[in-house]
């Protein structure tokens, strides 16, 4: 990974065990390396029992043990979280994946420690190691801080680096973009029902079309509108179903979509930085 320190996690929970499986199947570091702090005992006993991680109750300790933190708490209790660890951050590398909270806040946090901060956005498919994570870097981050966050968001993923002012854009489109995807295959199901098929039989052939379409657009690295073309023949199934597509201006909503998420997302934030000056 390129550090010697530990790799610590404020928060044990779903993404911060995503990213621990991810970092050790990787090999990017050894279990014996990194340390978990979480409230909850179930979750600690957990991560230790599954992953043989080091675990604690309290994060205060975890900051002076490890060089890098991944901060993986709920939004709206990292200010807190941040408060109650400030004494004891020291020059550590924050990584956080706080949804909406802005890097001028966490670096308020930290202030005077001399802790660099980088904000990612990832997605739940991290926790199939199949993750889009979109980093930004805070004030004094190098280059060695940007390859150690990559190699930790790489281990579950594709990453890319993008300037904060686009993370609300990246929110719109990879973070909410699960959901998206599982509707519409929901609707392809429901679609196949509604032509007579079983629905474990349209179950299997709507998840295995969207996972095979995506394998194919990755190995071809083909444009989408190519790939497209290739399978629509003249006066065929595909261009009649395509024909459908465009007159429920598919495109339209989802730009839509990701639009008003992106919007959402940017509220949001106004809201936290709002909140955080009262
Ligand atoms: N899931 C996603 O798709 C996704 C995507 C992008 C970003 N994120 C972000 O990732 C972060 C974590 O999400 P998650 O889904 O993993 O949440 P989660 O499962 O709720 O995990 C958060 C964990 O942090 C623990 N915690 C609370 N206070 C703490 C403290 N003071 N010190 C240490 N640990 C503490 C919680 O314990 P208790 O439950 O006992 O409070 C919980 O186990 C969130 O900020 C979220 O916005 C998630």
């Amino acid at each position: 990974m390129g550090f010697s320190g530990k790799l610590g996690f404020v928060g044990g929970g779903l993404m911060a065990e995503a990213l621990i499986k991810g970092v050790l199947q990787a090999g990017l570091v050894g279990a014996d390396q990194i340390v978990v702090a979480d409230p909850s005992e179930a979750r600690r006993n957990l991560l230790q029992s599954e992953y043989k991680v080091a675990v604690l109750a309290d994060a205060v300790e975890l900051w002076s043990r490890c060089k890098v933190v991944v901060l993986a708490v709920k939004p709206q209790v990292v200010t807190k979280v941040l408060a109650s660890c400030k004494a004891h951050i020291v020059d550590n590398l924050l990584i956080s994946i706080a949804a909406g909270i802005p890097l001028a806040l966490l670096e308020k946090g930290v202030q005077g420690t001399g802790c660099r901060v980088i904000r990612v956005m990832p997605n739940t498919p991290a926790i199939v190691l199949e993750g889009a994570s979109a980093l930004s870097c805070g004030q004094g981050v190098v280059e060695a801080d940007l390859a150690i966050a990559k190699g930790i968001f790489e281990a579950v993923g594709l990453t890319v680096v993008v300037d904060e002012n686009y993370l609300d854009a990246v929110t719109g489109l990879s973070g909410s973009g699960p959901a998206y995807v599982f509707t519409f295959i929901e609707a392809l199901i429901d679609a196949g029902v509604k032509v007579g098929l079983a629905r474990p039989v349209a179950e299997t052939l709507a998840m295995q079309t969207v996972l095979g379409s995506v394998r194919l657009a990755m190995h071809e690295g083909k444009h989408p509108a190519e790939l497209r073309a290739m399978v629509t023949s003249p006066g065929g199934t595909t261009i009649a179903g395509l024909h459908e597509l465009e007159r429920g201006a598919f495109r339209s909503v989802i730009m839509d979509t990701v639009e008003a998420a992106t919007k959402r997302s940017a509220e949001l934030g106004k809201l936290v930085l709002a909140d955080d000056n009262k």
